[in-house]
């Protein structure tokens, strides 16, 4: 499919991910392409530049094609660059890897971000890939007892691997190459976030769920919530919903942060893993909470 301009993206999969060809991203970004390559993100959720080899400060511009760039805390950013992650996991560290299980960056926060972009630099010889699931596709396809419940309904999100109640055990947190603040309080607390959202722009709805942050559905208990939370997590991550991406150096990906789910998959043990992540904001999820509409018979009542 042409996009626009020379840009074209290739669909890989029915419900997720596209790659995109006809652009250097080293190259000033026209306010055409811009454009464009903000609609093929709202279309595909996960978009893929092979063979940039993007310098920081490229993947700085770049990022600013989809909004304003984001520090985040938590996850100490490069010394000098506080809107870049370095996430490195070295040949040497055992034990987890940054984002090695389903979330949604940073859902937790009042205004999470809208979308991350990841630079691949460094890549072992097999692995390391990423898996993204669609929440879109996830909703579509979603029983419509579970619609019922879920539309108009806040989730609970919490900083869970950075508080003190749910933080994972020490073999389960990533290793020395990333530096994380651990065991603080304050990651702890409940922000509410609504668990169906609407793409103001395709007006396409999506769950707004993810195990990592998300503890309980507002208005059920911990222990009330956990059978549907998993029963839609099974649902999320169907192979039919996900695309699973193999990197090469000089890939790029730009991701829909509430619009897909994202894993990265930690299977190169001995090896070194070196990527850069930029984040960028847009509107807020109470901004895009799907609103119940009244079918005809219910109007007419
Ligand atoms: C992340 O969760 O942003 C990291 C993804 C990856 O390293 O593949």
């Amino acid at each position: 499919m042409t996009a626009g301009n020379a840009v074209t993206a290739r669909r890989l999969t029915g419900n997720i991910g596209a790659e995109i060809s006809g652009i250097d991203l080293g190259e000033a970004i026209s306010e055409t392409e811009a454009a464009t390559l903000r609609d093929c993100l709202a279309r595909h959720q996960v978009i893929f530049f092979r063979d940039q080899h993007l310098d920081l400060r490229q993947q700085k511009t770049l990022t600013a094609v989809f909004g304003p760039a984001l520090q985040l805390p938590y996850v100490k950013p490069m010394d000098a660059e506080p809107e870049i992650i370095r996430v490195y996991k070295g040949a040497d560290e055992k034990g987890g890897v940054f984002g090695g299980d389903w979330h949604s960056d940073f859902s937790f926060l009042e205004v999470p971000p809208s979308g991350s972009v990841l630079n691949a630099h460094t890549l072992p010889p097999y692995g390391g890939d990423t898996l993204w699931a669609s929440q879109i596709a996830a909703w579509d396809a979603l029983p419509d007892a579970l619609r019922d419940l879920l539309l108009g309904r806040d989730a609970i999100h919490v900083g869970k691997p950075y508080g003190v109640k749910w933080a994972p055990p020490l073999k389960e947190q990533s290793g020395a190459g990333i530096k994380m603040s651990r065991g603080d309080p304050a990651a702890d607390e409940e922000t509410k976030h609504p668990a169906v959202l609407q793409n103001p722009v395709t007006g396409r709805r999506m769950l707004y769920l993810n195990p990592t942050y998300v503890t309980r559905i507002d208005g059920m208990s911990e222990a009330e919530s956990r059978p549907l939370l998993d029963q839609i997590q099974r649902h999320v991550t169907r192979p039919e919903f996900c695309i699973r991406y193999s990197w090469a150096p000089g890939t790029i990906a730009v991701w829909d942060n509430l619009a897909t789910q994202h894993y990265a998959v930690n299977d190169y043990q001995g090896h070194e893993r070196l990527m850069y992540r930029t984040t960028f904001s847009g509107p807020s999820p109470r901004d895009m909470a799907a609103v119940p509409v009244k079918t005809a018979q219910a109007a007419a009542e």
